[in-house]
């Protein structure tokens, strides 16, 4: 890979260093307020434990929903975030707040949690201002955001390039590692599944897909519009009437090199969105007027086992069915099974697919589970992502020499 890796810096190099490590700790939670899932700041822990052992002084910090700038909400503090990361750590993550002077104690050894940083203003504009003051009291930057690296915002690539020195984390690389070596050279036939509510979301995507993958099985409001644009009756489905040409047009590119479209022959229809709604099994040519396809029936669930136990690579983003209802529950997990179940290489990205596959208990047998959702999509789509653009601006030999003595000092210099 073309940018300096954490892995490359000596734990001499990282002794007493002040590191700011930006990481993705948009983490789900209940309607309590709970964490209710810690796997993105579980899979941080290696990059923050590096730092840590080598002595450095370390400042970790991450955006948390989308705050307005300047105007925090207690729902939108990292305080909860930085409480489970101690209990993990078995060391104290105090947090502070308003940061961005680098007027805060912090020893080598210390970590400290900086408050959500999407809250600064400046933060979303990728100010080079705000890098500048942030890169002040930092020696090396380490983004290990993979989950975010679609955004182009300052901790996460103006800051990359102000800071003395940046790389990426064991995180950031091993998700590039494991999406790039299922990409560049797949086993095939490889399977891509694209689920979701919307096509026009995920247009370009599909659309990049048409050209690489070998089967596209779609799921969701997306398939309904597949169906629809295949001349099928989706009764009152979630779909979009304005993009059955966009839809024809991705057939179409499969086609030019023997790709097909999944979708399915028969549906569980309901007669509102509801767990308790009444439901039916039809052919997809037989969705009454005012129904809603909530998932897939049970010839489909077969078929797409059939296409998933063929298939030599999968990448899978998105449920197939409302798997948070029992009722609608069957076709994805009839899905996750059957991705368990195949031989081929499988990699699973997004917060859907994540709970689908907690849900059912197939965490083990996925080969790669990604923290990225939007960052996972836009990786397979081929696009750059601002934040390894910004990791690869800094790439040049002459800037990944850390200063040779320690330069950490226990009152930054004022602003
Ligand atoms: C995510 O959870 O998808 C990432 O953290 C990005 O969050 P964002 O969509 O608010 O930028
Ligand atoms: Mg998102």
């Amino acid at each position: 890979m073309d940018f300096l890796r954490l892995s490359d810096i000596s734990a001499a190099e990282l002794a007493g260093k002040r590191i700011f490590i930006r990481a993705d700790f948009n983490v789900p939670f209940d309607a309590d307020g709970a964490l209710s899932d810690d796997t993105r700041i579980r899979a941080a822990l290696t990059g923050i434990r590096a730092c840590l052992d080598a002595g450095a002084a370390v400042m970790l910090t991450s955006h948390l929903g989308r705050p307005r700038e300047g105007a925090l909400t207690a729902a939108e503090s990292l305080a909860p975030v930085a409480s489970h990361l101690a209990k993990l750590l078995g060391q104290p993550v105090p947090l502070v707040r308003d940061w961005t002077d680098g007027r805060f104690e912090l020893a080598p050894g210390g970590i400290v949690m900086l408050e959500n940083c999407r809250g600064n203003p400046g933060e979303k504009a990728d100010d080079p201002a705000l890098a500048a003051r942030i890169a002040r009291f930092v020696d090396l930057y380490v983004n290990d955001a993979f989950g975010t690296a679609h955004r182009r915002e300052c901790t996460l690539h103006a800051l990359a390039l102000a800071a003395p020195v940046a790389c990426a984390g064991p995180l950031m690389t091993a998700e590039l590692d494991a999406l790039g070596r299922a990409l560049a050279q797949p086993a095939r036939p490889l399977a891509a599944i694209v689920a979701g509510s919307k096509v026009s979301t995920k247009l370009t995507i599909l659309e990049s897909l048409a050209d690489k993958v070998d089967v596209l099985v779609l799921g969701g409001g997306i398939a309904n519009t597949f169906l629809a644009a295949r001349g099928c009756p989706v009764g009152a489905s979630l779909h979009e009437p304005d993009l059955l040409d966009a839809a024809r047009a991705v057939e179409r590119r499969l086609a030019e090199h023997a790709g097909v479209v999944w979708l399915p022959e028969d549906v569980v229809v309901a007669d509102r969105f509801a767990p308790d709604a009444l439901t039916r099994t039809l052919h997809v040519d037989d969705v009454p007027e005012g129904w809603m396809i909530l998932d897939i029936g049970p010839d489909s669930r077969d078929s797409l086992a059939d296409v998933l136990q063929r298939a030599g690579t999968i990448v899978w983003n998105g449920p197939v069915g409302v798997f948070e209802m029992d009722a609608f529950a069957a076709g994805t997990r009839a899905l996750a099974t059957a991705v368990a179940a195949s031989p081929a290489y499988s990699i699973a990205g997004g917060g859907d697919t994540l709970a689908a596959i907690a849900r059912f208990g197939i965490t083990e047998d996925i080969d790669y589970i990604s923290t990225g959702g939007g960052a996972f999509l836009e990786f397979l789509e081929g696009r750059e992502l601002p934040a390894l653009a910004a990791l690869r601006a800094r790439a040049r030999p002459a800037s990944r020499r850390l200063p040779p003595t320690p330069v950490f000092e226990n009152e930054p210099e004022p602003a």
